[in-house]
């Protein structure tokens, strides 16, 4: 009998191995959510949604003439909601035209990638990453280069990016704030590697490109400013979700933008038109275009989440647990008491509360915590974090 599994899907499950050990088989995976319990382990919405978002999908729902749903590639009156609301909050003059809207930051990055990576150019990714680029990267023939970002700082290792770009580099991903650490990458930092980029595309005559994935922009504390890589590299295309910011990741919107900067965006946009096609017209549904504008004005509190962040932060440091202070984003690292993270989150998750082990972020000996759980989640959480950590140390003794 001849495998069922395309070679490349077989290539991509081996990758994401530790993932979809979570999705599939974990305490997590087998939840009652009819019990109580604590949804610490991704950020989906654990209360309901934003009355705008269902106002603006019902108020653009009915249709205000024929071709309202038509095929629908980029809606000039959501292109141009995009830019404004990128121009105010980036500080770079973005046109409307340039403005390629995909559902969401998944396809744009999808797209960014069937755009520009020819089979074997290498593309770099950061570790700690977000869990799929790795295997998307495959998904388009690439061959993923993985760069480890400073323990110490969480900012990006500039020498390290230096030592992995190669005569075959075609891009490399950055997100920032990032998902895991938190940390949103500092101007003296960005302009460094805009440098480093530059250079080596100097040097081979092709150009280096920067995917900036900025799916959590949005997502800030402490009034920090952020700062777009798009602002310092020219060859940048800026990713987004509306996911994040409106907590309605279900609802599959965003968009790739190209910086007036960008020497070759008018060739660059046709391409990635054609290949929104060539993946099955990977654009937003025309009900979702027609919303957008209501909804880029939209936004989760954020000051709510912070608060979050600063009740876990403060409440697992008294406890003893060893916990990052994220700049920005849905997400907390922390230190797991015993070195094997997933045993730690399977005890968590025995008690119904459920967190992300380190290992699927490859950082090892830590779990992740989102702040998007709800107020009772953490109430019930915070006792089980003090209860099986005592018992892990009890443990060890
Ligand atoms: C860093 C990062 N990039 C991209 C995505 C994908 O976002 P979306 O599902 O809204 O496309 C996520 C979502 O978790 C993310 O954390």
């Amino acid at each position: 009998m001849t495998n069922p599994i395309a070679r490349r899907i077989q290539t991509y499950t081996t990758t994401i191995a530790p993932v979809l050990r979570f999705v599939m088989d974990s305490p997590y995976a087998h939840r009652d959510v009819s019990q109580p319990h604590a949804d610490l382990a991704v950020g989906n919405p654990q209360e309901m949604p934003l009355p705008g978002i269902v106002d603006a999908l019902e108020r653009w729902a009915v249709p205000q003439h024929k071709d309202w749903f038509a095929y629908t590639m980029n809606l000039p009156t959501a292109q141009e909601a995009a830019a404004a609301g990128l121009r105010e909050r980036v500080g770079v003059a973005f046109a409307a035209e340039d403005i390629h809207l995909t559902n969401a930051a998944f396809v744009a990055l999808a797209v960014a990638l069937n755009t520009l990576v020819d089979p074997s150019d290498e593309v770099i990714f950061i570790s700690p990453p977000w869990f799929f680029y790795e295997m998307m990267i495959q998904s388009v023939g690439g061959v993923p280069v993985r760069v480890r970002i400073d323990p110490h700082s969480f900012d990006l290792d500039l020498a390290a990016i230096e030592a992995a770009l190669s005569p075959r580099t075609r891009a490399i991903i950055v997100n920032t704030p990032n998902n895991p650490t938190g940390k949103i990458y500092p101007p003296s930092t960005l302009t460094t590697l805009a440098g480093l980029l530059d250079r080596a595309s100097a040097r081979t005559g092709r150009t280096v490109y920067l995917l900036s994935d900025e799916s959590y922009h949005r997502i800030i504390f402490d009034g920090r400013e952020f700062h777009s890589p798009t602002r310092y590299y020219a060859n940048s295309l800026l990713l987004y979700t509306y996911g994040k910011t409106l907590l309605a990741p279900g609802q599959r919107i965003g968009y790739i933008a190209l910086p007036p900067s960008m020497p070759d965006r008018a060739e660059i946009g046709q391409a990635i038109t054609a290949a929104q096609m060539a993946l099955g017209w990977a654009f937003p549904n025309a009900l979702l275009q027609h919303a957008l504008p209501d909804l880029e004005a939209l936004s989760i509190d954020i000051s709510r989440l912070q608060a979050r962040r600063d009740r876990l932060v403060a409440e697992l440091t008294a406890m003893g647990y060893e916990v990052t202070r994220p700049e920005g984003t849905f997400y907390l690292m922390v230190r797991a008491p015993i070195a094997d993270d997933e045993a730690f989150c399977q005890r968590l998750g025995e008690a119904r509360v459920y967190v992300l082990p380190g290992t699927v972020v490859e950082m090892p000996g830590y779990f992740r915590l989102s702040v998007t759980a709800s107020d009772d989640m953490i109430d019930f959480a915070l006792p089980v974090f003090a209860r099986v950590r005592e018992e892990a140390r009890q443990a060890t003794l």
